[in-house]
């Protein structure tokens, strides 16, 4: 029948009512969160200064962590203040720091303390709606004047010049129909989304925390072109059902009445049937034929004028 993929249409018309609503999406970071993130640093801190024995500037030394935190990987890295402004960093891990790098407070040797949140990045920077594609990198600037201190601040810490570049590796490819963003924790709960810029690379002017992260489906966000053209289909669909439910239901509709007037016809011609049985004629032989006779005339003959008066 030709109505019938009409009613497989019916079904998505049923799921479409069920789907949440749709809302916008907050940046910035919940408080306790943040603090046990900005805990988290402070203890990273402390065990990344450890790594250093007897230093020498401009290389990177790995961190050893205690196995209540494995998974985390940290880099430490002394450095001239004066050389980092003026050469920069080719490359530190992810980080490549470009010339014209300044901290503030001045200090005249600093430390850059790398991290690589690995699986416990969604425990201390998790988005609403949003999910990680990449471990959450962080890069902090410390005072490097005593290597046994703890519970250091951060220095401010940002490019004048070119920005920082961020290569991620191990990235996760974005579902269909989302697209990737480059994300960045300040240190004080702020929460900034860019474009990445060539393949896995972000970009920074300040310190922080860094990921590449894709908006979840049912979050909200201007549609693209082709969500429009989705959208569109969507609507038709949507059409196309209630059209094709409206028509099942009319068919429906006239099978009833049909099969009810099939019904009467039959028991009228039943009736019919009936009646001429009943009224069959008496039928009497004259001679070798047979017959009808009328028993009795049922209206008897009048003469019109005879009521006249
Ligand atoms: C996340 O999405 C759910 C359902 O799509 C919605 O109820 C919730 O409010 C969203 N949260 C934010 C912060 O956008
Ligand atoms: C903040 O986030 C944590 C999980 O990260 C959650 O347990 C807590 O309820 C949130 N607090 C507020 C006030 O939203
Ligand atoms: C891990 O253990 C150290 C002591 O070894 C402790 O200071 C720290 O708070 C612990 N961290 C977590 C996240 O449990
Ligand atoms: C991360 O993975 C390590 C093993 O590689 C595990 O010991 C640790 O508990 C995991 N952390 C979280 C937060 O899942
Ligand atoms: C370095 O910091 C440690 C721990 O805070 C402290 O005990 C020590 O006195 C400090 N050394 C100097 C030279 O300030
Ligand atoms: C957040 O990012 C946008 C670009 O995506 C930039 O224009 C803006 O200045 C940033 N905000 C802060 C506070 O840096
Ligand atoms: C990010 O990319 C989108 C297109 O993918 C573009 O419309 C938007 O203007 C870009 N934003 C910035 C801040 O460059």
């Amino acid at each position: 029948m030709v109505l019938l993929p009409s009613l497989a249409m019916l079904f998505p018309l049923m799921f479409l009512f069920c789907l949440p609503p749709l809302m916008a999406q907050s940046i910035s970071t919940n408080s306790s969160s943040r603090s046990a993130a900005r805990a988290l640093d402070a203890l990273l801190q402390d065990y990344a200064y450890r790594a250093f024995l007897h230093p020498r500037t401009g290389v990177p030394y790995d961190g050893v962590l205690p196995s209540n935190l494995s998974g985390i990987k940290i880099a430490a890295m002394r450095l001239r203040s004066g050389s980092l402004r003026s050469k920069g960093v080719k490359m530190y891990r992810e980080f490549e720091i470009p010339i014209g790098v300044v901290e503030q407070p001045y200090v005249e040797r600093l430390v850059l303390v790398y991290q690589n949140l690995g699986n416990w990045s969604m425990l201390y920077y998790s988005l609403p709606n949003c999910t990680n594609l990449a471990p959450v990198l962080g890069l902090l600037a410390y005072d490097a004047s005593n290597l046994s201190a703890t519970n250091l601040p951060e220095l401010d810490f940002r490019a004048f010049g070119d920005p920082i570049k961020i290569r991620f590796s191990n990235v996760q490819s974005a579902p269909d129909g989302s697209v990737p963003k480059c994300v960045w924790f300040d240190l004080h709960g702020l929460v900034n989304f860019s474009n990445l810029t060539s393949g896995n690379e972000c970009l920074t002017f300040q310190q922080g925390h860094f990921s590449i992260v894709t908006e979840s489906i049912s979050s909200s966000r201007p549609p693209s072109r082709g969500e429009e053209k989705k959208g569109h289909r969507k609507v038709w669909i949507i059409i196309a059902s209630v059209l094709g439910g409206l028509a099942l239901l009319a068919l429906l509709a006239f099978l009833v009445l049909w099969a009810r007037k099939c019904k009467q016809r039959k028991k009228m011609q039943e009736m019919e049937k009936a009646a001429e049985v009943g009224e069959a004629l008496h039928m009497t032989s004259v001679g070798d034929t047979k017959a009808p006779m009328a028993t009795i005339t049922r209206t008897q003959p009048a003469l019109e004028n005879e009521y006249v008066p």
